[in-house]
């Protein structure tokens, strides 16, 4: 996959006037956190990570415990771990597609066999079920799924993540869960983390998406196999030791007052997301399936468009920036619009640009 050239972190932030190509929500500082390091040892941590730290991650998730969880380098580094321990080149894997680009990469760069289980916008950006059914084959290693979804901000129901479990159990397959979205639903309570439901579930999730700190590259994976948790702690042994104890340390003191975290940010998320839906309904050359989880929303559009020229119209008359298709090898109609990260007057003025940047470019 091509590196990002549009994105904030090749281009500097500073260079963007309204980012919406996040798909995380505005990043904390210091001063937000509150946080003493003055004590820490800068010591090599725990290969599996600092106990108190994933015991907080547990204590919320009935069915979990401290010993299921395993400490990455952010869900990146655990999705890493994950494929290069599962896959091969003689094995197969069903994902979902579109995706965050690592989980359709890393396999594609182990060379093994693929089945996409492609979303599409007529069917709500849904996941079929039957699908991965049928997909099913005698050297399947992983089913792979992301809930809520990014791009799509699309989440599985409760029934359905539920059914693609129990698929898995019924032929010994893995069921990989990128939950790095599950803490911040819109409008309704997370589900509950997949690794509860089954030993053949395995969630990861990190601080970067939903608690606004990217930068300490803080994930885990949680699962109750025994086997795959001390296949996948040995290849982060192998692959770099443990987390960085200062990493760590902030995560965990930040832990310590998630509800309070959480709250503020779900709080703004849905300011954000309100002015999305209104700019939804009256912006009509757009196609658009409003999200139920996550910050982000992947509008199509569908009036025949200059859609070079938008995109320059956008990003260099206009300072404004999203994520065009391309990034996740859709068309370029399609773009994900991230509304968790900036400011409200910033999501306004984007908002604004690109409908002023349509009418510059739809071809009439
Ligand atoms: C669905 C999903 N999974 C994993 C990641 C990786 O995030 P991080 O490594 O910062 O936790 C991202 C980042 O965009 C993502 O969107």
């Amino acid at each position: 996959m091509p590196i990002e050239i549009e994105s904030p972190e090749q281009m500097g932030y500073d260079a963007i006037r309204c980012n919406l190509t996040e798909s995380s929500v505005r990043d904390l500082s210091f001063e937000d956190l509150n946080i003493d390091l003055n004590e820490l040892v800068i010591c090599y941590g725990h290969h599996v990570g600092k106990p108190e730290l994933r015991a907080l991650i547990a204590k919320d998730n009935q069915g979990i415990e401290t010993e299921d969880v395993l400490l990455t380098t952010g869900a990146a580094g655990a999705l890493f771990i994950i494929h290069t321990s599962l896959l091969s080149a003689d094995d197969h894997l069903i994902v979902m597609r579109p995706n965050y680009g690592t989980n359709i990469e890393t396999p594609k760069a182990l060379g093994c066999a693929t089945t996409y289980i492609d979303l599409d916008i007529a069917n709500g950006f849904k996941a079929n079920i039957d699908a991965f059914r049928a997909a099913i084959q005698p050297n399947t290693k992983l089913i792979s799924i992301t809930t809520p979804h990014n791009p799509t901000g699309v989440s599985l129901t409760l029934a359905e993540l539920q059914e693609l479990i129990a698929l898995g159990a019924a032929n010994k397959i893995p069921v990989l869960v990128d939950e790095t979205y599950r803490e911040i639903p819109i409008g309704k309570t997370p589900l509950p983390m997949a690794a509860s439901l089954s030993e053949w579930a395995i969630s990861i999730c990190s601080l970067s998406k939903s608690y606004g700190l990217p930068g300490i590259r803080l994930g885990w994976l949680a699962t109750k196999n025994k086997v795959l948790l001390e296949t996948f702690l040995a290849a982060k042994e192998q692959i770099y030791i443990c987390n960085s104890v200062v990493d760590e340390e902030i995560a965990y003191q930040a832990m310590l007052h998630k509800e309070a975290i959480l709250a503020k940010i779900r709080h703004d998320i849905q300011i954000n997301f309100n002015h999305v839906i209104q700019w939804l309904a009256q912006e009509k050359r757009l196609d658009c399936v409003l999200p139920d989880g996550g910050v982000v929303v992947f509008p199509r559009i569908k009036v025949p468009i200059d859609i070079n020229k938008f995109y320059r119209v956008l990003n260099e008359d206009l300072g404004t920036y999203v994520g065009p298709g391309h990034w996740f090898e859709m068309d370029k109609t399609y773009f994900r619009l991230g509304f968790g990260w900036p400011t409200e007057t910033e999501l306004l003025e984007g908002l604004a640009n690109i409908s002023k940047a349509l009418d510059r470019t739809v071809i009439v």
